[in-house]
C-alpha cells in the first residue's frame, strides 16, 4: 500500500472540499485519518463513507478546547498522531474594503481571522505534544491569496499572507523534531463558504455564475482546480520518506497565477 500506510492523520475542515479529498487520497494511501468539521451531521457522513479508517469529530477551530478534544479521540481511535492538517477556511468573497458594510466590518474581520488564522494557531498548539512523540509534521492549507492579490479582498488575502508567516515561524520554533509545511492552492472549484457577519454564512463559491471561467481567465495553465489537483501535494509533505528535509515550505499550486498570462494568452 502508499506513501502513507499505518500513519495517522488528523485534518481540520475536512468534510467538504479540499480537505474531504485529502481524506480520501490519505486514506487510499494507507492513512488512518481524524476528520474534523463544523456539523456532526457532515463528519458521520464520512465516518459511513468510509468505514474504521475514520473517525469524525465536530468542533469549531476557533475553540481551542475543540481543537484539543479532536486531539484526543483521533490519538484514541487510532493510538498516535502523525501530521496535523490545519485546512478549515472561509473567504471574504473578493469584497473590497470601501465595499464592505461599515457596522459589520469589525466582525467580519473577526470571523475570518479567527476561522483562518486562530484556528490555525490552536490546531498546531493542540496537535504538538502528540506530533513532538512521533516526529511527526504540520501542514496548512494557504491559498495563492497567501502571495498575490485579486484572489480575495483585503481581509482574505491578509488572513492567508498571515498563514504563511506562522508556518515559517512554526518551521522556526520546531526544528528539527516538527516539520511544518503548507500548500497554497489556486481557484479550485468547492463550496467554499464566507462569514456570517457579511451574510455569506450560507454561500458557496461553487455557485458563482461562470467562477470556473473566471479562474480560466486568470490562470495561466487555463482551467480552473478541482480538490483532486491538489491532494499529491499533500501525501508528498506527509511523507517522511519523501519529504524528511522540507520545512517551512509552501508549495504554490495555482497553475501559474502569480507570474500572470502573457499578453494575448
Ligand atoms: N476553493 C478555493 O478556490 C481555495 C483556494 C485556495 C485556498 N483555499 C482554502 O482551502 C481550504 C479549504 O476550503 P475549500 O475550498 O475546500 O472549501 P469548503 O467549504 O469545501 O471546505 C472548508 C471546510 O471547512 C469547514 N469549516 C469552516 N469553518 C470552520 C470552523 N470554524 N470550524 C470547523 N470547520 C470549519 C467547512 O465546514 C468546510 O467543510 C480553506 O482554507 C480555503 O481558504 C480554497
Amino acid at each position: 500500500m502508499g506513501w502513507l500506510k499505518d500513519q495517522v492523520v488528523l485534518i481540520t475542515g475536512g468534510a467538504s472540499g479540499i480537505g474531504l479529498a485529502v481524506v480520501e487520497r490519505f486514506v487510499a494511501e494507507g492513512a488512518k485519518v481524524g476528520v474534523m468539521d463544523r456539523t456532526a451531521d457532515a463528519v458521520k457522513s464520512i465516518e459511513k463513507k468510509l468505514g474504521d479508517k475514520v473517525v469524525g469529530v465536530s468542533g469549531d477551530v476557533r475553540s481551542l478546547a475543540d481543537n484539543e478534544a479532536a486531539v484526543k479521540k483521533t490519538v484514541e481511535a487510532f493510538g498516535k498522531l502523525d501530521v496535523f492538517i490545519g485546512n478549515a477556511g472561509i473567504w471574504d468573497y473578493m469584497v473590497p474594503l470601501m465595499e464592505q458594510e461599515h457596522d459589520n466590518l469589525e466582525s467580519i474581520c473577526d470571523e475570518i481571522f479567527s476561522i483562518n488564522v486562530k484556528g490555525c494557531l490552536l490546531g498546531a498548539r493542540a496537535a504538538m505534544d502528540e506530533l513532538k512523540k512521533t516526529n511527526g509534521s504540520l501542514i496548512f492549507t494557504v491559498s495563492s491569496s497567501g502571495f498575490y492579490t485579486g484572489g480575495g479582498g483585503p481581509i482574505y488575502v491578509a488572513s492567508k499572507h498571515a498563514v504563511v508567516g506562522m508556518i515559517k515561524q512554526l518551521a522556526y520554533e520546531m526544528a528539527p523534531d516538527v516539520r511544518v509545511n503548507g500548500v497554497a492552492p489556486g481557484g479550485t472549484i468547492t463550496n467554499l463558504g464566507g462569514s456570517a457577519s457579511a451574510g455569506h454564512g450560507d454561500s458557496k463559491l461553487s455557485d458563482i455564475p461562470d467562477v470556473d471561467k473566471l479562474i480560466e481567465g486568470m490562470t495561466p495553465m487555463g482551467f480552473a482546480s478541482v480538490p483532486e489537483d491538489h491532494t499529491g501535494l499533500y501525501t508528498l509533505l506527509a511523507s517522511r520518506e519523501n519529504s524528511r528535509y522540507l520545512t517551512g515550505t509552501i508549495i504554490n499550486s495555482d497553475g501559474g497565477i502569480g507570474f500572470g498570462k502573457r499578453p494575448g494568452q
